[in-house]
């Protein structure tokens, strides 16, 4: 049983988790509009390579862009700007998942292409310190997870909204330890946090022709703030009477995602954090692996592309870092150029992987000696750009 000193300490610290959830809250319901990137004298997008083979991929991804956006970078119109020292040493040397000097370089940012960077895990002999991820999405209030999965020849055309900022993941470094027993982590959900998310899957899926929209939610067992995320964002989908809204419970759609005869038929998908998080996965192996998908990391200000799968420490060790599929680092690419309105140039980037990844296709990356390298194949889609 906790003693009156563990309780008392124990509630001490929930009651710093609320009064710093509650200002948060607070701070999204004050929040501005989001950035007119058409607006801006110039456009600022930095890159940060991150750990593992996150470098190696990003240095390429960065190549892409430049030619990609060679008028404009001459016109003095965009800027890339490569931002070093996000990396495992340098976290664990100042002991924060951001450095402060990368954290005011991203800041001076538009919108950023991050690689994957290392998380240490509870037990790894590193320090608990929170991904770089997380707290990105935190400290830029990147509340929105955009991750689109295609499998044409199935006719499968799904774009989820994973909330990103809430969930288990809001407070998911500062669960408590009440004594050696027992464990608490917490799960938050906010009103206005459950609303942008809602509302920006809704107008995707309205400027975008979908009729459909799920809700996914545990609300029948998590029911305080899965029933809360639910409500809500029934609630919103009230006000686009030309949609189909339909509610999903997490375990069933993870079933049904694998079920040929039904997957076609989700469209648009919106869902609490850490549902989201795995089930992106699911879907992105579906697709042909989690190096085939990219992430839209949007908030009001900022915007943060990156990779959905990690830094894969094992190819670097085995000294495969070269060989590393930078295919979805340059879906997230073209993620970006979409964002900040070169809509174009990023189906053209789309259209380039897809072709340069098509069975038949001149060179193949797999991973390993076996396949071209990172830096061949994109050069192979640069060459594929200029056809
Ligand atoms: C993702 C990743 C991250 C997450 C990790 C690296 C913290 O799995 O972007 O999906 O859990 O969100
Ligand atoms: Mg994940």
């Amino acid at each position: 049983m906790l003693n009156e000193q563990q309780i008392s300490s124990a509630v001490e610290k929930f009651t710093a988790l609320l009064r710093e959830q509650s200002a948060r809250s607070d701070e999204i319901s004050a929040q501005g509009g989001f950035t007119d990137y058409a607006g801006l004298e110039k456009l600022v997008i930095g890159v940060c390579g991150g750990d593992g083979i996150g470098p190696t991929i990003t240095a390429v991804s960065a190549k892409v862009l430049e030619s990609m956006l060679a008028p404009e970078i001459a016109a003095g119109k965009v800027e890339i700007r490569n931002i070093d020292g996000l990396t495992i040493e340098n976290r664990i040397a100042c002991m924060k998942p951001i450095p402060d000097d990368v954290m005011a370089q991203l800041k001076a940012c538009h919108v950023i292409l991050k690689g994957p960077t290392t998380t240490p895990q509870a037990g790894d002999g590193r320090p608990n310190l929170e991904s770089a991820n997380v707290a990105m999405r935190k400290a830029l209030d990147l509340f929105a997870n955009v991750r689109p999965v295609k499998i044409p020849e199935e006719g499968i055309d799904w774009t989820f909204f994973r909330e990103n900022t809430e969930g288990a993941y809001a407070v998911g470094s500062k669960g408590l330890n009440a004594d050696d027993d027992l464990a608490v982590d917490f799960v938050v959900t906010t009103t206005e946090g459950t609303r942008r998310i809602a509302r920006l899957a809704y107008d995707y899926a309205r400027r975008n022709g979908k009729s459909r929209v799920s809700i996914i939610s545990k609300a029948n067992v998590i029911k305080t703030t899965d029933g809360k995320f639910l409500r809500l964002c029934r609630e919103i989908g009230e006000d686009y009477p030309e949609i189909t809204t339909d509610e999903w419970y997490i375990d069933i759609l993870t079933a049904k995602l694998v079920d040929p005869a039904r997957r076609k038929d989700f469209q648009v998908v919106v869902l609490p954090n850490l549902y989201g998080d795995i089930v992106t996965d699911e879907a992105a192996q579906l697709q042909g692996g989690v190096g085939t998908a990219g992430s839209a990391n949007i908030g009001k200000k900022y915007a943060m592309f990156e990779a959905i799968h990690g830094s894969a420490p094992r190819m670097v060790e085995e000294g495969r870092a070269q060989y590393a599929d930078p295919c979805s680092m340059l879906r997230a690419t073209a993620m970006l150029l979409d964002h900040v309105g070169f809509t174009d140039r990023a189906k053209k980037l789309d259209a380039a992987l897809d072709a340069c990844t098509a069975p038949g296709a001149r060179m193949k990356i797999t991973g390993r000696p076996d396949g071209c390298t990172c830096a061949e194949f994109a050069d192979y889609v640069i060459e594929t750009l200029g056809e």
